[in-house]
């Protein structure tokens, strides 16, 4: 028998491990990487500058079989003195879009591109984003999901690795390593540009009935 190893197939054999109820792992250099143990080693990185700022790394946190992730940017300031993603402002409005997918905050995995957060919500830097996007890879790896929704343009691309802006590319479905990737605005524009909270809406809808498949 042949038998050819692609990553989909590993990911329906992981997929089928975690609905029997075993832990999901994948492999790091030989040694067995768990979702806790990636979540110790980010609490203690000091792999850029970052770290000297931060009040707390803010990890993600949801349910860690979810079958929908979401990928925001990085922590404000709230998330950083709670430790938590998307607890502020523009995490009461995720919430909402999460409630329109008929989903709460539990059902979910929710995280962000940078863990530790830019002084004064800037931008994230290319350094700041080259060092901390491993981590993500690896949490999306670990994690599995169905489908993955990234929030503004920074998630999009440093997960496709390339440079668009979100109102080109929004609400088009595409794909992140054979899982399917559906962008949509961060809430925080949303919340500065509130004319566009339909098309979110009609983001939400669209999540809902990839689910569903
Ligand atoms: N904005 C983000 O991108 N992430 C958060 O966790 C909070 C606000
Ligand atoms: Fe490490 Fe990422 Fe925090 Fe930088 S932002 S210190 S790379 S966890």
């Amino acid at each position: 028998m042949k038998l050819s190893i692609t990553s989909q197939n590993v990911r329906n054999f992981t997929r089928a491990l975690k609905n029997m109820g075993v832990d999901a792992y994948i492999f790091d250099r030989g040694a067995p990487m768990t979702i806790l143990k990636l979540r110790k080693e980010v609490r203690q990185c000091m792999k850029c500058a970052l770290a000297a700022t931060r009040r707390n790394v803010v990890f993600g946190e949801g349910d860690v079989n979810a079958q929908l992730v979401f990928v925001g940017e990085a922590p404000g300031e709230e998330e950083d003195i709670q430790g938590r993603p998307f607890v502020g402002r523009a995490g009461k409005l995720l919430d909402q879009l999460i409630e329109r997918i008929g989903l709460g905050r539990g059902d979910v995995y929710i995280c962000n591109v940078l863990k530790c957060r830019p002084p004064g919500n800037r931008d994230p830097e290319e350094q700041e984003r080259e060092a901390c996007k491993g981590y993500l890879f690896t949490q999306l790896e670990l994690i599995n999901p169905k489908i993955i929704c990234t929030l503004g343009r920074h998630a999009y691309n440093t997960l496709l690795g390339v440079d668009e802006r979100i109102t080109r590319v929004r609400g088009v479905l595409t794909s992140y390593h054979g899982i399917p990737l559906l962008p949509t605005y961060h809430p925080s524009f949303l919340l500065r540009n509130q004319d566009k909270i339909k098309e979110a809406w009609e983001d939400m809808e669209k999540l809902k009935q990839l689910l569903r498949k």
